[in-house]
């Protein structure tokens, strides 16, 4: 009786006839070397042994060069990544999407992330601001910042005493703001009974030509976005509360104006008593601003610059006094303290 002891063992698994299945999976014959025993003679026990080999064949599957199995799939590995913003589309190369580029997609270029506009952008990512823009400080790149302020071109104020029953203006004292660069103009009144008011400004912003709006830019607007007058009583006696008010001409929250601004409001009732010493002051401010609106989606606001001019009147109804060479003094009314050509009071009207 022939015993077979099947001590069965695999001698080795060879390789052979590597081929692509679609470009990603590759397969390849193993075969199997299978070898067992079995007994040639046997007498009260085997005395000598033979061996009988066999091959088995069967297929594999895998990921080729390149690629890594992924969730039942080969997908293409790289093995550096895509700098966690790009995806692996063949072994080792990426694409690196709009806002970065580099073999890694290490560097950024500008994109939606990293808008350089209104601005020239040299790629990748060097970005030159246009004229009346620049960068924030501590950014390198965005030039999210207008540096141009508007001007306030006409500033002036009427303060006018109106007589409801003659239904007629009795003085008006009108100041205007110098348009030569000075921003605050001083005025001394000695008559302080006003009971309306009038007052006006224009401001004006060039920003210049913006350069080519990039594809990433959807739409924007810059301009002068925001006007006010504020005027303000400070009283000399600090018995009395002083008094703000502020006339809205333009809100931040409205679209951005550009070029010219006009402002004029007419205050029927002006309540406020004016005593010597007091100043009443009115601020003409302008701001420019303004947003973008990017490809994402998104709103980039631009931060602005205040253009203002200030006129403060000043109230004096206590006559000077007259100094003489002699070293006696005397009232304005003996001899005028000061011999002028032209009134202090430049468009001063009076009708008493
Ligand atoms: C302010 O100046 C403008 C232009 O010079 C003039 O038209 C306007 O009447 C002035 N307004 C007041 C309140 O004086
Ligand atoms: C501007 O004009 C005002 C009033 O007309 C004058 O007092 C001032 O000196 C002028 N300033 C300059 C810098 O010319
Ligand atoms: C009015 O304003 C002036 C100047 O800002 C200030 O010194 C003064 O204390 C104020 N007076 C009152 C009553 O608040």
């Amino acid at each position: 009786m022939k015993q077979i002891i099947a001590v069965c063992f695999v001698l080795a698994i060879v390789a052979s006839g590597v081929y692509t299945l679609t470009g990603t999976v590759c397969s390849r014959t193993a075969t199997r070397v299978h070898v067992s025993r079995y007994c040639k003679f046997w007498f009260l026990g085997c005395w000598s042994w033979g061996t009988h080999r066999y091959w088995s064949y069967s297929r594999v599957e895998y990921c080729c060069r390149g690629y890594r199995s992924n969730r039942g799939r080969c997908d293409p590995h790289c093995p550096r990544g895509c700098g966690g913003v790009g995806t692996c589309v063949a072994p080792s190369v990426c694409n690196c999407g709009q806002t970065h580029t580099g073999q890694h997609c290490g560097k950024p270029q500008c994109s939606y992330r990293f808008p350089c506009y209104p601005g020239i952008c040299s790629l990748p990512d060097h970005c030159e601001c246009a004229d009346s823009f620049g960068k924030p400080r501590g950014e390198s790149k965005k030039c999210n910042e207008i540096t141009k302020r508007p001007s306030v071109m006409i500033a002036n104020a009427s303060l006018e005493y109106y007589d409801n029953d003659r239904q007629d203006i009795i003085y008006s004292v009108t100041v205007v703001a110098p348009d030569n660069g000075t921003n605050t103009l001083t005025w001394w009144s000695n008559i302080g009974k006003f009971n309306r008011f009038d007052i006006a400004m224009e401001a004006f912003l060039d920003l210049g030509e913006l350069p080519h709006r990039p594809e990433y830019v959807r739409s924007d607007k810059f301009g002068i976005m925001s006007a006010h007058i504020d005027y303000t009583i400070t009283k000399a006696s600090h018995s009395v509360p002083n008094a703000t008010e502020r006339v809205i001409c333009q809100t931040a929250n409205q679209e951005p104006e550009s070029g010219v601004v006009n402002c004029a409001k007419h205050v029927p009732f002006f309540g406020y008593r004016l005593d010597n010493g007091d100043v009443f002051t009115m601020r003409f401010e302008v701001a420019s601003g303004g947003y973008m609106r990017l490809s994402d989606g998104s709103r980039t606001n631009f931060v602005g610059r205040t253009g203002a001019k200030e006129i403060r009147m000043k109230f004096d109804f206590i006559p000077p006094y007259h100094c003489r060479d002699d070293n006696t003094c005397g009232t304005v009314h003996e001899k005028p303290p000061l011999q002028v050509v032209n009134d202090i009071t430049r468009v001063t009207y009076f009708l008493l």
